[in-house]
């Protein structure tokens, strides 16, 4: 199953370059206004309807509201206030920011660029509605131009609405229950309050909401690129594609340079191909080292240049046989970890600190992999990926689907779109997941599953397509044959046959085995583990117990060096990188403790003996390949 450039390239040619998101640039021409900061903020009453939008509250001063207060941009809104109203608010809250736009930029292009508002937004310049959005975890924008007073101040309004976001798809009634009375066996005890509404979310992680990334007022030229299409394989050979807005009497240039900035290519089309000898490659760390190249795009009119963006991308090749995934045609093994964007206060918010150390502590423990759990996670760490040679599978936002109706298909398909579009130049993204542990035992869930498949294979031809099972097995799934490669989340020791450590090799030696005999496709096992609570010591371990996850740790292992010894599973991810924040149920105590990093990032027992196991098996040039 080599990807064919051929078909990529038929298949990107009849798909609109137009409707790119190209990653925000400061450079020679572009440069943007960051409106990240403190923004006014006013919450509306707890599921109280949609009194802000009928009161036209995009016309008024929200700084006058005798309630407003202020919120930090970017950061969940969740743990930044002293109550549970806000913590734990379901509806509508605005925010509101004034900003000059000075007069020399009335020649640019003026967009507007969120990178991730959870759930739906709508977004108002100097009171004039512009755009809505749905769904968190991606970047939106719109055109501002004609809205925005130059030389002035401007009044930027975001009305933010979480109530649907109890499923990150959301699935009609199954998002929240409302409880105005309790019905037991048709008898009914009206002890809760009017209109009562419980909370049920679909997802074991807390629902943060509000704006999570950066927000930028981008300025571009009027006549702009557009998009930037790479896509580079192991052997040199390398094809790119690039719009704009408008190109008539406007001269292209396009240079590549090596990650030494000589160049290596050049041409004035608007797509090209060609061979690069001696390409040097992408490599995920501990195969080869991760080198990048960068594309220049140039747009020059009268032989001034008008337009410019860089777009760095890596020559590297994703395969896959029956039972391996290869990069570059060596067979690579996942020494992973599904994570969370999640830390103390800013919730899911974007921090660069707590970024940098993630990676770092990654790093540390010897691993070369994660899956953006359960959402796609922040641009800048895209990058990073990229830079460090971090291998990720790139996971759309939907977790525990159970409805698989047409609306939830399309949005789904929207997100999935939207999230290719936006990380496909990556050299770090070396697979796309469909969906986290989904109810497919359900017959309708093929046809919704085909269509995810089929979209993903029609816009990249150069990466495998996965799903991540939870809730089924290998005798009763309806979608795992459509995927070119399967991941299973299994918890022996944990949620099933608590207590029982000695079983946990022979439960998933078997589990796994099955999946492989009966599907024939490589195996990544994307989950397993166990809570502990920091600190907390039990000889002989008991469950929450330090000791007790890491001997569930140790003991799938057991199982996994049987598995990979036998050719059925080609990585394994621990579940969790960190303890991560989630809604209260009796077995989350503070959020869930799977982490072998507590919250604030310091290392439990497990941490250890995942850090031994993962540099024993970091150097990967060795790796045989199987027939
Ligand atoms: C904040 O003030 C506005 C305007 O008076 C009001 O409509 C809204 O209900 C208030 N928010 C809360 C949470 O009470
Ligand atoms: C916004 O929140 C309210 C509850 O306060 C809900 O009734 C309404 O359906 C939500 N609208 C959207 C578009 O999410
Ligand atoms: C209460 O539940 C019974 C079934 O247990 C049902 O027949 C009845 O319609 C319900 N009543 C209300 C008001 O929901
Ligand atoms: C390509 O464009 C550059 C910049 O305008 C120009 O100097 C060069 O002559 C062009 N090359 C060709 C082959 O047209
Ligand atoms: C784990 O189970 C496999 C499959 O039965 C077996 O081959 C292997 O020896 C076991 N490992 C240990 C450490 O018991």
């Amino acid at each position: 199953m080599i990807p064919r450039l051929w078909d990529f390239l038929i298949l990107l040619l009849t798909t609109s370059l137009a409707t790119c998101l190209l990653h925000v640039q400061k450079n020679e021409i572009r440069t943007f206004d960051s409106l990240d900061g403190l923004w006014t903020f006013v919450r509306e009453p707890h599921n109280g309807g949609d009194i802000g939008i009928g009161n036209q509250w995009n016309t008024l001063d929200l700084d006058k509201f005798s309630n407003a207060t202020v919120m930090p941009v970017p950061s969940a809104y969740n743990d930044i206030g002293t109550g549970s109203e806000l913590r734990d608010h379901i509806g509508w809250v605005w925010y509101e920011k004034k900003e000059f736009v000075p007069l020399r930029d009335r020649n640019m292009r003026h967009v507007l660029r969120f990178a991730s508002v959870n759930y739906f937004a709508v977004v108002y310049v100097n009171s004039e509605k512009v755009t809505s959005h749905t769904g968190g975890h991606l970047p939106f924008e719109v055109d501002v131009s004609s809205q925005i007073k130059f030389g002035a101040e401007n009044k930027f309004t975001v009305a933010v609405n979480n109530t649907l976001s109890w499923s990150t798809i959301p699935q009609g009634d199954f998002n929240y229950q409302k409880l105005a009375q309790r019905n037991i066996s048709g008898r009914i005890l009206s002890r809760l309050p009017d209109g009562a509404v419980k909370n049920v979310g679909n997802f074991d992680f807390f629902n943060y909401a509000g704006i999570l990334r950066t927000v930028q007022l981008v300025k571009i030229p009027s006549t702009h690129i557009q998009n930037i299409n790479i896509v580079a394989d192991h052997t040199g050979s390398f094809f790119f594609e690039t719009a704009a807005n408008n190109l008539d009497g406007i001269q292209v240039e396009v240079k590549m340079f090596d990650g030494d900035s000589n160049q290596v290519y050049t041409t004035n089309q608007t797509k090209g191909e060609g061979k690069l000898e001696n390409a040097k490659l992408w490599w995920p760390r501990g195969m080869g080292d991760p080198n990048l190249y960068t594309l220049e795009v140039s747009l020059i009119s009268d032989g001034e240049l008008i337009d410019i963006y860089r777009e760095t991308f890596g020559f590297r090749t994703v395969t896959w046989s029956d039972s391996q995934i290869f990069i570059n045609s060596k067979p690579f093994y996942c020494l992973g970890f599904g994570m969370h964007e999640d830390f103390e206060l800013i919730g899911r918010g974007f921090n660069q600190a707590v970024m940098t150390k993630d990676l770092n502590l990654l790093e540390w423990m010897g691993g070369n992999c994660y899956r953006t759990t359960h959402y796609p996670y922040s641009e800048e760490r895209m990058f990073e990926n990229d830079r460090r040679g971090i291998a990720v599978i790139v996971e759309t936002p939907a977790v525990g689907l159970k409805g698989f109706s047409k609306a939830n298909n399309n949005l789904h398909i929207k997100m999935l779109t939207d999230m290719i579009d936006r990380d496909k130049n990556h050299p770090s993204v070396f697979a796309w997941s469909l969906a986290n542990e989904p109810q497919t035992a359900k017959k309708e869930s093929r046809a919704y599953f085909k269509t995810l498949v089929d979209t993903a294979h029609g816009i990249d031809r150069t990466r495998p397509v996965t799903t991540v099972y939870g809730p089924t097995n290998f005798d009763n799934d309806e979608t795992a044959d459509l995927m070119d490669f399967i991941c299973v989340n299994r918890y022996y020791g944990w949620y099933i046959d608590m207590g029982y450590i000695p079983w946990i090799n022979q439960s998933v030696y078997w589990d796994i085995s099955l999946w492989r005999e009966t599907f024939h496709k490589p195996i990544i096992v994307t989950e397993y583990g166990a809570d502990s609570i920091p600190g907390l010591n039990q000889e002989p371990s008991v469950d929450f117990s330090e000791q007790y996850q890491n001997e569930v740790i140790q003991e799938t292992h057991h199982a996994f060096d049987a598995l990979h010894k036998d050719h059925t599973i080609t990585g394994e991810m621990i579940w969790n990188f960190a303890d991560f924040m989630t809604g209260m149920t009796t077995t989350r105590a503070v959020g869930n403790h799977k982490g072998v990093f507590t919250r604030s990032r310091q290392a439990k027992i497990a941490a250890y003996t995942l850090r031994n196991r993962y540099l024993k098996r970091f150097d990967q040039t060795q790796l045989e390949i199987w027939d």
